[in-house]
């Protein structure tokens, strides 16, 4: 067996994990960066995207930070050791511009919502008064370090988030930020997915799933 082969035993448990976990993964939701400037953040965004069961993220990297495909970008050192390797597990796929991406989003349609610390666009709601379930397909967008998210991204979503900042900053680091923004996205379209099968409260389940996973230790 090489050097790098995970041993049989281990192997097992990870393939029991990755089958564990999928039930709770939250269906056709997208965390978008746009932009960002720091592969530090990039791999945040990843890790925070596992760790609460986004299924996909989207990177707009005009940059060219990223390698264009994700078997490649797995590999990419930088990214898998900011990200303690979520990578490896999450499927991540940069684009040049925002107008790509936008439009791959909305050609499969997608509603994107986008995420500011300002006031922008028509719509405007505070983290907690939002409703997530709202639409079937949803793109959530995170805004560059420095410029925040663009005009362009805000003229085509629906609305614009903000968590509620009561210091005497401007604004959350963009990690700290798509952590707070996914827990909350993540844990209402779970609870509604624990009780439908389908959109429109079309096919209730008869028992709803569990949101919550089991931790080590735990029975379950
Ligand atoms: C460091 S902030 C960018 C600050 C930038 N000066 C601006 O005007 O937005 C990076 C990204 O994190 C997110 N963010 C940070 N603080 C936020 C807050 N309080 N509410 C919503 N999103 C926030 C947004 O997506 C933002 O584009």
């Amino acid at each position: 067996m090489s050097e790098r082969e995970p041993e049989p035993k281990k192997r097992l448990s990870v393939r029991k994990k990755a089958d564990a976990i999928k039930p709770f993964r939250c269906k056709n939701l997208i965390a978008v960066i746009e932009d960002p400037a720091d592969i530090a953040n990039i791999g945040t965004v990843i890790r925070n995207v596992n760790a609460l069961g986004v299924e996909k993220a989207y990177v707009v990297d005009p940059r060219k930070a990223l390698p264009e495909d994700w078997q490649d970008m797995r590999e990419r050192r930088a990214l898998s050791k900011s990200s303690v390797s979520a990578v490896k597990w999450t499927f991540v796929r940069r684009f040049d511009s925002t107008e790509e991406c936008l439009a791959h989003l909305e050609k499969n349609r997608f509603v994107s919502i986008v995420t500011s610390p300002h006031v922008k666009g028509k719509t405007n709601v505070y983290l907690h008064e939002g409703d997530y379930t709202a639409y079937a397909k949803l793109a959530v967008w995170f805004g560059n370090e420095k410029r925040g998210i663009s005009e362009l991204a805000v003229e085509r979503s629906e609305m614009c988030v903000a968590v509620p900042m009561f210091g005497m900053i401007e604004s959350l680091n963009l990690g700290t930020c798509s952590g707070i923004v996914l827990y909350e996205v993540t844990k209402q379209r779970r609870a509604y997915q624990s009780q439908y099968r389908r959109r429109g409260q079309k096919g209730k389940r008869a028992e709803p799933l569990p949101t919550v996973m089991p931790r080590a230790g735990e029975d379950g």
